[in-house]
């Protein structure tokens, strides 16, 4: 169980699959009191995680596809609202899923989830749009939706 808040006090983990939860924000050198959480921002997470979506998209499908044993550490690469980081986590209930984004609101969004407690497998992350800062072992690196100059993806995921 998680006993910390926002502002990256200590944390107990019983699963000991990730450390303890700090702010990705302050990570990331974000002073979080300058963000404006705009309208839009709320607009964008409603269409990411619009109904319809479900039904031509199947991500339940799309992640049974990925075949994780669930103690795997996955990236979800341009996570957005975390439609697919949180199927992910559900996948991986031994592992760990790193939720990276470059849009520091939507890291926030998803930080803000992970505090509840309900996810405890899940590190969200600020991501720089050319170097997304991947950890030194990923076992899975999920990409839905992001356009990522193929160059610079084949760096990312180079060993
Ligand atoms: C269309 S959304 C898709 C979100 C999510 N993958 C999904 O399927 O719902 C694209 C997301 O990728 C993020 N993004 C775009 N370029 C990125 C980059 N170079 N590094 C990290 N995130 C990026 C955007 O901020 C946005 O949240």
């Amino acid at each position: 169980m998680f006993l910390e808040s926002d502002s990256g006090a200590e944390a107990a983990d019983d699963t000991q699959a990730l450390p303890a939860i700090e702010c990705p924000l302050s990570k990331a050198g974000i002073d979080k009191t300058k963000l404006k959480p705009f309208e839009e921002v709320e607009d964008y997470i409603q269409f990411l995680e619009r109904s319809d979506r479900a039904e031509w998209q199947k991500p339940d499908l799309v992640v049974k596809a990925l075949a994780l044993k669930g103690t795997e550490t996955v990236v979800d690469l341009g996570c957005g609202s975390g439609y697919f980081t949180f199927r992910l986590s559900k996948a991986v209930p031994q592992g760990k899923v790193i939720a990276i984004d470059s849009q520091p609101e939507m890291v926030r969004h998803i930080h803000r989830k992970v505090l509840t407690g309900e996810w405890p497998n899940v590190r969200a992350q600020v991501g720089e749009p050319d170097d997304p800062g991947l950890p030194s072992h990923a076992d899975c690196v999920f990409v839905c939706d992001v356009l990522l100059p193929y160059q610079e993806f084949v760096v990312f995921v180079k060993p």
